[in-house]
């Protein structure tokens, strides 16, 4: 879809969600993991249009925080198409997600929290899911400690707590050990020993799980010149296996938790040349809102920076070296390297370092690549009071809507909003 750049620049900055890039990669996830429940995790971009798409694609919603609960609820989910799994939840978080869509407990701890709750507030029948911490490894790696999860060796505890309340009735279990995945086969080997190890929990009484959920993985080609995109085909032979055998066996409902995937590449940022600069050499392009609008790009920077060798990804941080492309948006012919920096008083404040872009001009607009997920909600907005960036959808007709999912024109461009609005109307819509 042609954007309006007239129209933009009256907006920028900002990040557009292109509504026909989410609904392609919905569409390619759920061709290739029809045999499984998809849901999106709402924390990598909560954006009120990009939740409208995931709901229409028929995905529920992994949530990671209460708040994260009421901002699915607001935007149509239904309780039960809610799943919140996140570590170290208050009794408060809990008191708020109570029937409001189904907690998965991510300690002995919260479960007893979870009990004494449902009774408070006079429950008789309280289901919940538990996050487990599993004994093994990715890619054939001992299992490592983790703040996340129950440990199966807990599991005694758990039946203890379960038999002196009543109230509490195990309805599934989730697993996840790790994001941004490329290799099919170890997505697969995964999902097999997640199936694996709920077999066996299922083993014991009152455990059997109508669901299992495998968590996310899926990862994304950010970077087009050194990584390849997960082969869609493969996964989907590896799904059809698990579920195979999980309908011999187990046959429990399998369900899989996405957010890269279906965001990252859907988002561009947008940001105004404010001053060019000639110092010693480098040409710099300051723009607006660059590590406060956008942080991962500065992030990059900074663990290249410092780490010369390929540094390890710090999810959700920093995934690879190049994982951003930044250029003009003007018809310019000549291209020039420049370093495209922020104006926050620092020198971290880097988007791109070296690159060729086409020959800017004061006012032009910078676009940066991958700005779908874990961009807007990631990153210190509210560091030096330079005003938030505007977030965007771009719908197929190629209309702008705000997070009000009212359409955006020049004549009545928005203010720039000082927070955001589906976490606002989600906190007190709780609070009422
Ligand atoms: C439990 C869980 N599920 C899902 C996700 C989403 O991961 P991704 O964006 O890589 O799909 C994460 C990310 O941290 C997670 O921790």
């Amino acid at each position: 879809m042609q954007i309006d750049i007239g129209k933009l620049k009256s907006l920028a900055p900002c990040y557009i969600y292109d509504a026909a890039k989410i609904e392609a990669q919905c569409n390619a996830l759920r061709n290739a993991l029809a045999e499984f429940d998809i849901l999106y995790s709402v924390k990598t971009n909560p954006f009120a249009g990009v939740l409208q798409q995931v709901r229409q694609a028929g995905f529920g919603l992994d949530a990671a925080s209460a708040t994260e609960v009421m901002i699915g609820l607001t935007h149509g989910f239904k309780a039960e198409d809610i799943f919140y799994s996140a570590p170290g939840k208050s009794v408060e978080d809990i008191e708020r997600a109570i029937g409001r869509c189904r907690i998965i407990v991510d300690s002995v701890n919260e479960l007893i929290r979870l009990a004494r709750c449902a009774r408070e507030q006079g429950l008789t029948d309280c289901p919940f899911g538990m996050r487990m911490h599993p004994d093994f490894g990715l890619a054939g790696a001992a299992p490592a400690p983790s703040k996340f999860g129950i440990e199966l060796d807990d599991l005694p505890m758990v039946a203890d707590i379960l038999r002196d309340n009543p109230v509490l009735r195990f309805e599934g279990l989730h697993i996840h050990l790790k994001s941004q995945i490329l290799d099919a086969d170890q997505i697969g080997d995964y999902w097999d020993r997640c199936l694996e190890t709920a077999e066996r929990i299922a083993g014991r009484p009152g455990m059997r799980p109508k669901y299992l959920n495998l968590g996310s993985g899926i990862g994304v080609a950010y970077d087009a010149k050194t990584q390849k995109p997960v082969d869609l085909t493969r996964l989907a032979e590896r799904a059809r296996a698990v579920q195979a055998r999980n309908r011999a066996g187990l046959d429990t409902r399998l369900i899989v938790e996405s957010g890269r995937f279906i965001v990252s590449a859907a988002g561009g940022f947008y940001t105004p040349v404010e001053d060019i600069k000639l110092s010693r050499g480098v040409k710099y392009l300051i723009v607006r809102n660059g590590m406060n609008g956008f942080l991962r790009p500065a992030v990059a920077h900074m663990i290249a920076a410092n780490n010369p060798e390929a540094p390890e990804a710090q999810e959700p941080f920093y995934s690879t070296r190049a994982a951003f492309e930044a250029d003009v948006i003007n018809d310019a012919a000549e291209r020039e390297v420049v370093s495209i920096v922020g104006n926050l008083c620092t020198e971290l404040d880097v988007v791109a370092e070296g690159v060729t872009v086409r020959r800017a001009e004061l006012g032009d607009l910078v676009r940066i690549s991958n700005a779908g997920g874990y961009a807007f909600t990631l990153s210190p907005v509210l560091f030096s009071g330079q005003g938030l960036p505007r977030q965007i959808l771009l719908t197929r007709d190629g209309h702008f809507l705000d997070e009000s999912g009212l359409r955006i024109d020049r004549t009545r461009a928005p203010q720039t909003s000082h927070f955001n609005e589906g976490i606002k109307r989600a906190i007190l819509s709780d609070v009422q």
